[in-house]
């Protein structure tokens, strides 16, 4: 939605609490159930989760419970959702709070389909409903200061990106059963948030190349992909991924925003321009010595660097609040989370084809360019 469209009434005054229900308890809607009940900004009301642990978790934090998202919408007048259901029922999920005039947290990917986003986007636009995509990690501060480095030219052009994601995935984590089938894996599960950070620090993905493997696991979905992109820019960029390999160099182990993921340290990201370099998280910046040309031959110098704390999520829900209040503007709306979305599938598809994709136009404006 642009800054200036007119806001829907959320009957929320600006000092008021917005009222909040978490769709979905699982692995992270636990999280969010858990931040929403500490947040100052808001009450949370209610959760709707069919499972008997919710309604337990329900009671220990004070709030309603319900087995679904209509029982809920009946019985409860709430501003907001956070929906953290399985990637499928996103858009049936998203559209029944649409239809009600609820605000949405809808957790990445905004659905398993790039014609169910649209569907979901196209609804929450028509009914005036404001919808934030879980794309998290744009709430990071390293991901702020780094954005903040790309921008300002201190790099020079950027040539080309070198990212990683690799981590073993613990075998209960496998118990749960659509993250294994089509519509789960760890494409749509963990690489969309490196495509989406990408994205909002290199600019739009214009093609991809990939090809995924499944022989470790041997689910009906990928264990391990190696994926390059194009970048509208002319950068060049390559990730590997799996949930098979042991490794340090994942976002969470080098972050430490997850305490469910071992820290390391590590660096994950590399972004190389024509005058220097930088490593994230970490974000220390490496270039050859002042005084004299970019030549491999100067002696290298790196400018280490500091990041704030972290706490990501809750940074999400405090800026999801003020969305709903009408005193911030998506940082993430439904459109862009679908070019996120869109570009994930163009990995499924270049996988698929063994053939260059590229990513579905869906009318996003490239994030780069806005907050
Ligand atoms: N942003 C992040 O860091 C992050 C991390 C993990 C998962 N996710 C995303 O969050 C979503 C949930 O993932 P998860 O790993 O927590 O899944 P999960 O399977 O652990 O949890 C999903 C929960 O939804 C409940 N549920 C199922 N159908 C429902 C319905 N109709 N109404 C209400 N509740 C219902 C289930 O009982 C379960 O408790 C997925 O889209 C996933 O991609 C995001």
């Amino acid at each position: 939605m642009p800054p200036d469209s007119p806001m829907r009434p959320t009957g929320a005054t600006p000092a008021a609490p917005v009222r909040i229900a978490v769709i979905g308890a699982g692995l992270i809607g636990r999280t969010h159930v858990r931040l929403a009940a500490a947040e100052p900004a808001c009450d949370l009301v209610a959760i709707v989760d069919p499972a008997p642990e919710a309604e337990a978790l329900a009671r220990q934090v004070g709030a309603s419970w319900y087995a679904d998202v209509q029982a809920l919408l009946a019985a409860e007048a709430i501003d907001g959702a956070i929906v953290a259901v399985p990637n499928a029922l996103h858009l049936p999920v998203g559209r029944a709070c649409a239809a009600a005039g609820v605000h949405m947290i809808v957790e990445k990917p905004v659905a398993d389909t790039v014609a169910a986003g649209l569907e979901l986007v196209e609804a929450a636009e028509a009914a005036g409903v404001r919808m934030l995509v879980g794309h998290h990690r744009r709430y990071d501060p390293a991901v702020q200061d780094a954005r903040t480095i790309l921008q300002s030219g201190e790099l020079g052009r950027l040539v080309a990106v070198s990212a990683i994601w690799s981590a073993r995935k613990p075998d209960d984590y496998w118990k749960v059963g659509w993250r294994s089938e089509p519509g789960g894996g760890p494409i749509l599960i963990n690489l969309i948030h490196d495509i989406d950070c990408l994205r909002y620090l290199c600019g739009e993905i214009a093609e991809v190349q990939a090809m995924a493997s499944d022989a470790v696991r041997g689910h009906r979905v990928e264990d391990s992909a190696a994926i390059l992109f194009r970048f509208e820019s002319g950068a060049l960029g390559s990730i590997v991924l799996s949930d098979a390999a042991v490794s340090p160099w994942n976002w969470e182990g080098g972050t430490n925003d997850n305490p469910g993921v071992a820290w390391s340290g590590e660096n994950s990201y590399r972004f190389m321009g024509t005058h220097a370099s930088l490593e994230f998280p970490n974000l220390a910046v490496w270039s050859h010595a002042p005084g004299g040309p970019d030549d491999w031959g100067r002696p290298l110098v790196v400018r280490p660097q500091g990041v704030g704390p972290r706490g990501a999520h809750a940074a999400q829900l405090r800026h999801f609040c003020a969305v709903i209040r009408g005193d911030e503007t998506p940082r993430i709306d439904g459109r862009d989370g679908l070019a996120t979305l869109a570009a994930a599938m163009a990995v499924h598809e270049a996988v698929a084809t063994g053939k260059p994709a590229v990513p579905a136009s869906v009318g996003a404006t490239s994030p780069r360019h806005h907050g």
